[in-house]
């Protein structure tokens, strides 16, 4: 009797051997982002923030966004600018380009560029027209809430900015204030994530799985967060018009319902709320920007009343609560520290550079990230045909709504005791 079967044109043996395993493939219209791919269109389509506002000063820097190398500067009347590396002249690296009051420099033949890539001056020659007719590829930059963001799609399609329910109705004492990865949390180490070496969906499907909050943060190693997020919720996925939302119940014994709302927006934003009991407030927003098919860093917004601080630390996952007390740096781990405390960047970067979809098994806890898939591939599908994705129309306004929080039910009637959900 055979012990074999065909499948997909390869013999599988029935008694579970890796002899004969398909070769894997990924979701290629999830994972990439250059110009041009199904998905990095989509992204495009959408202000994105790159760089926190004091990145951009009179020293150039580089920077990679979706694929693409720029040169990120702030001029001397304080705008910033984002062009095209390569000098239109000849070439060079304008990463060695001297910053002036109006532009940058190039320091082989001394063309001066503007933020919006106008050609200033050529010293070298007098034909104003020439010089007025030619232009450094340049990508717009707005400047918001101390976050830098640029619009990096067809110009005869560029979005209005959006507006962010976080930023409404501010109390004198309240602001939203900027953080990228490595200055805010990103699993259970502050230092993960400065910029993430794998491709960005591992990260962006984490945000809607809440299942292995009890497993990677709690059963694997004991409490990463906050004791009761071990207990394993009751779960309701719900696709929204711009996202998903997980709305996770947890029945804590003789207390409260503690309810969890968890949501992503598409293209690459997501909403998560606290991981400590204490944290009722809402939940801030960021996105998961990728650099490029692997790597991504994390930008976001949260809102601070300074009256009435969160009751929690602004960096709750402190060092010297998470992982091996030996004093490392995360950056400076062993395999076999890795292997004694796990977190969500080995998880994560254990799937591969680019995970391998084809692979997968996904059950019904995996809902919130097969919807998220979903909804991203036919955005980009829609893209592709010429379409406008949501709140990316021209002219059409765009207000970016967080339903994401923490709050306590009453175990009896559902009703709300404290929390986000009470406000909405
Ligand atoms: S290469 Fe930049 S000015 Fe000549
Ligand atoms: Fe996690």
């Amino acid at each position: 009797m055979s012990t074999s079967e065909s499948f997909k044109g390869f013999e599988i043996d029935k008694q579970g051997r890796a002899y004969g395993h398909p070769i894997a493939t990924s979701d290629e219209e999830l994972v990439r982002v250059g110009p041009g791919t199904k998905g990095g269109e989509l992204l495009r389509r959408y202000w994105q923030p790159f760089a926190l506002a004091e990145e951009a000063t009179s020293k150039p820097k580089h920077v990679k966004i979706l694929s693409e190398n720029l040169i990120l500067f702030r001029d001397g009347d304080g705008e910033a600018g984002l062009l095209y590396p390569r000098c239109m002249h000849r070439g060079t690296d304008l990463i060695y380009g001297k910053v002036e009051q109006q532009g940058i420099r190039c320091c082989y033949h001394g063309w001066l560029f503007g933020v919006q890539g106008h050609c200033l001056e050529i010293p070298t020659e007098k034909n104003e027209k020439l010089r007025s007719n030619i232009r450094q590829p340049w990508y717009p930059v707005r400047e918001e809430f101390g976050l830098l963001f640029t619009y990096m799609g067809p110009p005869d399609r560029e979005p209005l900015f959006p507006t962010f329910s976080i930023a409404e109705n501010l109390g004198p004492s309240e602001t939203v204030t900027a953080f990228r990865s490595d200055s805010g949390p990103n699993g259970p180490h502050p230092k993960i994530a400065a910029s993430s070496d794998y491709n960005w969906w591992q990260m962006y499907d984490n945000w809607m799985d809440p299942f292995h909050v009890c497993v990677l943060h709690f059963s694997i190693n004991g409490p990463q967060f906050s004791p009761n997020l071990g207990i394993i919720p009751e779960v309701k996925f719900v696709q929204t018009n711009d996202g998903v939302i997980s709305i996770q119940k947890r029945r804590i014994p003789n207390g409260p319902v503690q309810q969890r709302i968890s949501q992503v927006i598409m293209p690459n934003m997501n909403c998560t709320a606290g991981v400590t009991d204490e944290d009722l407030g809402p939940a801030g927003i960021s996105w998961t920007l990728p650099l490029d098919d692997t790597s991504y860093v994390l930008f976001g917004l949260t809102r601070i009343d300074r009256d009435n601080p969160p009751k929690r630390p602004a960096i709750p996952m402190l060092e010297d609560h998470w992982g091996p007390d030996h004093g490392k740096p995360f950056s400076e781990w062993s395999l076999e520290d890795h292997q004694v405390w796990q977190t969500d960047y080995v998880a994560q970067k254990g799937q591969g550079d680019i995970s391998l979809h084809s692979e997968e098994h996904l059950m019904a806890g995996d809902k919130g990230t097969a919807l998220s898939r979903r909804m991203f591939r036919q955005l980009a599908e829609r893209v592709a045909e010429g379409e406008d994705p949501f709140g990316a129309g021209a002219n059409e306004p765009y207000r970016v709504e967080i339903l994401a929080g923490n709050a306590l039910l009453d175990p009896e009637t559902g009703e709300c005791i404290a929390g986000y959900a009470s406000r909405t």
